[in-house]
């Protein structure tokens, strides 16, 4: 298979690699993706995370695979696993349709491979699609509070909320990014930070309970945050904590916009209450783990709850931004999203 290389993914001499994003930004560790068992467990880890990357992830390494010679039937069960390893993100799903499609072609290997390959590319350029298209809804002077992380990291490309915060920040319009630590696994405390600042972007970060307050002083003009599912009357999973961001915004005027590409959408899915969210493990409420160790400080015995996403419903989003453009909340109630 052809060399490639993003942010957080790497093909070499047939080999997947993913880059450790539980060990970021202490450590740029670049680790081994396999076999499905290896992926599907750095997916579960958050090793390698992001609706977008989840999905380009599992197409690439299905693609090796059948450059490997698996059988169809083989990589017909490789790619249910895979469709499984986690339940919120549809980009996943949406990708693993198209490679579905390129198994049933005669020469598989080849079939697998151009599909891989041409979604990574088609992500980079829906990323680029969706920054400049959103940077056009930013003010001049502009202080953006983001949730979770949404760049390159996530993506094959600039990403979708940061890449329009980024495409702002370069004509001159972002003059400060709030980033949420995002609790409990610290994506923005550790991953959109260290973005950022690699981009030269000027940030503070704040505790998730810190927004409010900002809001209430003054010193947020917008809300900018990606996406893991658009159902099809506009509700949005994302994150967890993106929904309580969401009724914030609305108190107090601030408008509040999702970013994310074609492959986040989910016609059949009508509304936020049917999509599915995944539940995580109470250590990771009860404590923090990272490249630094774990530390515990809840009770043994603590019960817990920890659903990864939140819905944030249709009617507090003042625009969805795709590659193909704004998405108003008079086009969402005229069926934009529906099939
Ligand atoms: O659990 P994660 O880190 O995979 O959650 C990621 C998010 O919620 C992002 O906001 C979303 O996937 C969009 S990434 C471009």
């Amino acid at each position: 298979m052809q060399t490639l290389q993003t942010t957080s993914l790497r093909v070499v001499d047939n080999k997947l690699w993913i880059l450790d994003q539980q060990a970021l930004p202490q450590q740029k560790n670049w680790l081994h993706a396999d076999s499905v068992e290896a992926l599907v467990g750095h997916i579960h880890a958050l090793r390698v995370r992001g609706a977008p990357l989840i999905g380009l992830s599992a197409s690439l390494l299905l693609a090796l695979l059948g450059e490997r010679g698996l059988s169809r039937k083989e990589l017909t069960h490789a790619l249910e696993t895979l469709r499984a390893a986690r339940p919120t993100a549809v980009n996943l799903m949406n990708n693993l349709d198209r490679m579905k499609e390129a198994l049933a072609q005669e020469n598989v290997a080849a079939a697998l491979e151009a599909e891989a390959v041409r979604l990574v590319q088609e992500d980079r350029e829906l990323c680029d699609r969706i920054a400049r298209a959103g940077s056009q809804l930013v003010k001049p002077g502009s202080r953006l509070l983001t949730h979770c992380n949404t760049g390159g990291l996530a993506t094959a490309g600039v990403g979708t909320a940061l890449g329009v915060i980024a495409q702002a920040f370069d004509e001159g319009k972002v003059a400060n990014v709030w980033v949420d630590e995002t609790r409990p696994l610290l994506q923005g405390g550790r991953l959109t930070a260290w973005e950022l600042g690699e981009l030269g972007i000027p940030y503070q970060l704040i505790t998730d309970s810190m927004a409010a307050s900002l809001m209430a002083q003054g010193l947020v003009d917008a809300i900018w945050v990606g996406a893991d599912r658009i159902a099809a009357n506009g509700d949005v999973a994302n994150k967890i904590g993106t929904y309580s961001l969401a009724v914030l915004a609305k108190f107090h005027h601030i408008p509040f916009y999702v970013a994310a590409p074609q492959t986040t959408l989910d016609p059949d899915c009508p509304n936020g209450a049917a999509i599915p969210i995944e539940q995580r493990a109470p250590a990771e409420v009860t404590g923090v783990a990272g490249s630094f160790g774990a530390v515990q400080w809840a009770p043994e015995n603590a019960r817990v709850y920890n659903p990864a996403f939140d819905v944030t419903p249709a009617a507090l989003i003042s625009g969805w931004v795709l590659d193909s453009g704004v998405v108003t909340p008079d086009d969402v109630a005229n069926g934009r999203f529906k099939k």
